[in-house]
């Protein structure tokens, strides 16, 4: 019957419960797979069907009714995500789209493939300063961008903190901009009791591995209409007509051509496999128990730091903006500005203690060499925010299961036995 399945179980779990235990190191992520998702897997091997099919299409079901949205596609990373609703965004087919040259406002504190797609459209990114004790866009510096030629903006929500989106969209309606939220550090936040990526036109997500929900590769775009949905779907995979609402209407029309066949637009091969909706399909269960447990250890150490005996406001801690919801991806804050530029010590320092930490996403974006290459050589003074972020941000992981008292006083005795 199902013995294979208990076999699998049990052969996980005893490979688990053998694997060395440090207590003295604290990863980016703990382990967020158990043996229904390796079951999962190995049932999707051996059925044979590896590429896209009803595992990806029940997944985009129960995702997109979990976020609240009315359509959702699933793709292989974030980064496909972000590149599939530029180029739905800026596609000739789409009623309002966006045109060679037109300006798109981005936050400076975001990932390298929340510019990409930009560049790679023909449009032109204008950098927007952010506030460093949010991370998130500054939305008077951003009224401030608005030109006749701004046609978008995209929001990056920094590490499960949401951009200010109450204010951004209303400047986005006065302006008649396209809105994409990049969601990919942020998905369970909300903003005005609506999640993340829902707000927008497009929402983009990544299930990269110390995500809030893994598949170890993968992502999803999430959008508002029948018409973006067509085009998600079409671009994703070749252009092809196969999964497109008007699929018959078209096949009559070109009938000289095989309509199996059919391309009807540019497009890309950015398709998930059925291995990663499997997996997506047992994270997402458990993603509100992770998310809460997330914001459990982020209050849990933020208490623990505060309560230590050698506190001394080493460090601010990031604060939501109003009327949002976050579930926190990463333990963040800024060095006290009486330490700026030790950042790098601390960093290392942590790292010697087994604790894995990162900069705030990629720092100051603008600093990135890349730019001057595409044609981009701006100031990183003009940033103040995103310099602050740069020189003093940090993270560390925020696990999925909830740390226990000797963790979180261990990790607070770390953070603050470093020789400020
Ligand atoms: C804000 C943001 N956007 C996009 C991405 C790209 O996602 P992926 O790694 O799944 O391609 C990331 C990755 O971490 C990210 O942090």
């Amino acid at each position: 019957m199902n013995n294979w399945k208990n076999f699998v179980s049990e052969e996980w779990n005893r490979r688990i419960a053998s694997r060395p235990q440090d207590p003295m190191k604290f990863p980016l992520i703990d382990q967020t797979f158990n043996a229904e998702e390796i079951v999962a897997v190995m049932d999707v091997v051996m059925s044979g069907q590896l590429t896209m099919a009803h595992n990806v299409r029940e997944f985009e079901k129960v995702f997109a009714s979990h976020v609240g949205a009315p359509y959702a596609v699933m793709v292989n990373s974030g980064s496909s995500a972000n590149l599939l609703a530029f180029a739905a965004a800026a596609n000739f087919q789409r009623k309002n789209h966006l045109n060679v040259g037109d300006e798109v406002l981005i936050p400076a504190v975001c990932w390298s493939t929340s510019v990409w797609p930009i560049f790679q459209m023909g449009l032109k990114p204008i950098f927007v300063d952010v506030d460093p004790m949010t991370l998130n866009v500054d939305i008077g510096d951003l009224e401030k961008k608005i030109t006749s030629k701004t046609k978008a903006l995209l929001a990056v929500h920094i590490l499960g903190n949401s951009a200010p989106m109450l204010e951004l969209m209303a400047v986005a309606k006065k302006n008649g901009l396209i809105v994409i939220e990049d969601t990919c550090e942020s998905l369970g936040s909300l903003a005005d009791k609506k999640y993340l990526g829902t707000h927008g036109a497009f929402g983009t997500y990544s299930f990269y591995y110390s995500h809030h929900m893994t598949t170890g590769e993968g992502g999803m775009v999430v959008c508002q209409t029948q018409e973006d949905y067509d085009l998600l779907k079409c671009l994703r995979a070749h252009g092809w007509s196969r999964e497109l609402s008007n699929k018959q209407e078209l096949e009559k029309k070109y009938s000289d051509v095989d309509p199996r066949f059919l391309f009807v637009n540019m497009g890309y091969n950015v398709r998930p496999m059925e291995i990663q909706a499997a997996l997506g399909l047992c994270q997402l269960k458990k993603l509100n128990e992770m998310n809460s447990n997330r914001v459990f250890n982020q209050n849990a150490l933020v208490n623990a730091i505060q309560s230590h005996k050698k506190w001394d406001h080493q460090f601010e801690f990031i604060k939501a903006a109003p009327g949002t919801d976050p579930v926190w991806f990463g333990f963040c804050g800024l060095l006290n500005q009486k330490y700026a530029n030790r950042r790098q010590q601390f960093l290392t320092y942590l790292s010697s203690a087994g604790v894995e930490n990162r900069p705030i996403v990629s720092g100051n974006f603008v600093r990135q060499p890349a730019l001057q290459g595409l044609g981009l050589d701006l100031k990183p003074e003009n940033f103040p925010g995103a310099e602050r972020i740069h020189k003093n941000g940090f993270f560390i992981g925020l696990h999925t299961n909830k740390l226990t008292d000797a963790q979180l006083n261990r990790l607070a005795d770390v953070f603050l036995s470093f020789e400020f």
